[in-house]
């Protein structure tokens, strides 16, 4: 029997992660239980920060071939050095998870190697890959397993042809012709990677729309832009089936979603991208008696406790938006809780950024979620081609667009698109944080000539009128 600890952690994803050090910092004794050879979970091996390091890289790549010139920067036509790209990935993702291996040391969690499971309240029981079993005596247990992709019934994923996330992040050659499964976060982000690489991208999509949870207003204007980059897009539509042909190449069968007459697509790689699912397996829920909700997720009350006193759940394994920042929010709230203070996560205001270029930002309600829900409420709306920092940067696409009620004027939810948007939304989030209203926004001074001063522009427009257009 290992030592006695406060709260033991299974997951080291950035809610499980996040948990250890707040709760470390809070005087307990902590111990964290990861399967994976390096900490930092889905975010940072596979997800957030390696597709941050692509998206980045591939979009300069992508200036630099087309967008220099306009601005008087004569280069010959970019070279593309794919094994540095991906080189840039991988060390990104080594600093990022070296990071956290040095944020544990600093608050002394123990580290323990192998699948975690609860055979009841009050213990975790570790299998590594090899080895004996530990079982771990703790006070608290908090579930931060994370989740995994969802997979296509009939679609038989190798992470070389038929990709999820994880094998679009290391492909080693720029396929031809690339088939996107889902017009979602992934889809749209990964997508634009590849087509700025080289790819000729369709992206099938079984609903009317892409991105749905956002603005529809705002993912109709954000298709229009992916589609001038030459993102194609098959909508209403189901993918039947990939088959893999003798020359290598895949024959993807697209069929309307309401059914009817196949079509078929060729390509080299098709990503599955149709959403991601909670992650329970080999934690033994059933035997400690941790009750799952419908989908599979861990049922918690409004304090994260499960259905068992004593064992709590965070992030993408619980209800609600499948955000690192939220999974950490939801790490620090639980730790806070534990240690008796008043641990709170405010859903109404968690931003949600797709890092594209441009890029889309929300927080709060969708126009779409007000029309639904009743609400008297108006709309603030400012372009950037009336920017003139936008001007200079040739980055005058999108524009920012805020909700607010009628009656009281307080900020209801607010959605961008354009450069730096994912940055530019805090103001928004912090806003919505004090309950602003618009007319706070409107009267605070902005520097001159920033992008934010759309969103200054758009909430003046809620008032007596916008200045530059
Ligand atoms: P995870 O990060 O999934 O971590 C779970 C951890 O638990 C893993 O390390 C796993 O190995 C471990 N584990 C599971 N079961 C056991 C067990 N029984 N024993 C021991 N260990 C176990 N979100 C954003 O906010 N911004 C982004 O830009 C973004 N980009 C993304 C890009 C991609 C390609 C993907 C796939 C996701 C992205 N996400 C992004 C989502 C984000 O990664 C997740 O919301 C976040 O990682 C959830 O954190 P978590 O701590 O709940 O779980
Ligand atoms: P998603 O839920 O964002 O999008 C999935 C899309 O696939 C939806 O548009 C859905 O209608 C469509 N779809 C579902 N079944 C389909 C089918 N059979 N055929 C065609 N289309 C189908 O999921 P995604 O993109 O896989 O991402 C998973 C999660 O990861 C998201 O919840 C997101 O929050 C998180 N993530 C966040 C990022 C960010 O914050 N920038 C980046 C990447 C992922």
């Amino acid at each position: 029997m290992a030592d006695q600890f406060d709260l033991t952690i299974i997951g080291s994803g950035p809610g499980g992660y996040v948990c250890a050090i707040r709760a470390a910092q809070l005087g307990m004794k902590v111990a964290v239980v990861e399967k994976w050879a390096t900490l930092g979970g889905t975010c940072l091996n596979i997800g957030c920060i390696p597709s941050k390091a692509l998206l980045h890289a591939s979009e300069l790549f992508e200036e630099a071939g087309h967008g220099f010139k306009a601005l008087g920067i004569d280069i010959p036509a970019p070279q593309l050095n794919l094994k540095q790209m991906q080189n840039h990935r991988s060390e990104t993702v080594a600093s990022n998870v070296g990071g956290v291996d040095y944020l544990f040391k600093k608050n002394k969690i123990t580290v323990f190697r192998g699948i975690g499971s609860i055979p009841s309240a009050g213990k975790v029981l570790v299998t590594p890959q090899t080895g004996a079993q530990t079982e771990i005596a703790t006070k608290n247990i908090v579930i931060a397993t994370g989740s995994v992709s969802a997979n296509l019934p009939g679609i038989e994923i190798d992470e070389k042809q038929v990709v999820t996330s994880t094998g679009a992040l290391t492909l080693e050659k720029v396929p031809n012709r690339l088939v996107v499964i889902g017009a979602g976060v992934i889809g749209l982000e990964l997508g634009s990677v590849w087509m700025r690489l080289g790819a000729q991208v369709t992206v099938v999509e079984y609903l009317d729309r892409i991105l749905p949870g956002m603005d529809s207003e705002v993912a109709r204007q954000f298709q229009r832009m992916l589609q001038k980059q030459g993102m194609e897009f098959k909508l209403s539509s189901k993918v039947a089936g990939v088959d893999k042909q003798e020359d290598g190449s895949l024959k993807v069968r697209v069929e309307p979603a309401k059914g009817g007459e196949a079509e078929v697509l060729d390509a080299d790689v098709a990503l599955v991208a149709i959403g991601r699912k909670p992650f329970t397996e080999g934690l033994g829920l059933d035997l400690a008696g941790v009750a799952l909700d419908e989908r599979g997720r861990v049922r918690v009350d409004g304090h994260f406790k499960s259905s068992v006193d004593g064992i709590y759940a965070i992030g993408d394994v619980i209800a609600g938006p499948m955000l690192a920042h939220k999974a950490e929010d939801e790490g620090i709230a639980v730790a806070e809780i534990l240690a008796g203070q008043a641990g709170h996560v405010n859903y109404s205001a968690i931003p949600a950024v797709v890092y594209t270029n441009p890029e889309v930002a929300s927080v709060g309600k969708t126009e779409d979620e007000l029309k639904a829900e009743g609400v008297n409420y108006k709309i603030g709306k400012f372009p950037f081609t009336a920017n003139g920092r936008a001007k200079a940067m040739l980055a005058t696409q999108g524009f920012v667009k805020i909700l607010a009620d009628v009656d009281t004027d307080r900020v209801l939810g607010a959605h961008i698109v354009g450069k730096n948007a994912g940055e530019m939304i805090h103001e928004l989030v912090t806003l919505m944080e004090f309950s602003g209203a618009s007319e706070d926004l409107a009267r605070t001074t902005h520097a001159h000539p920033t992008l934010s001063e759309a969103i200054r522009e758009a909430a003046l427009s809620l008032g007596d009128g916008a200045i530059h257009i």
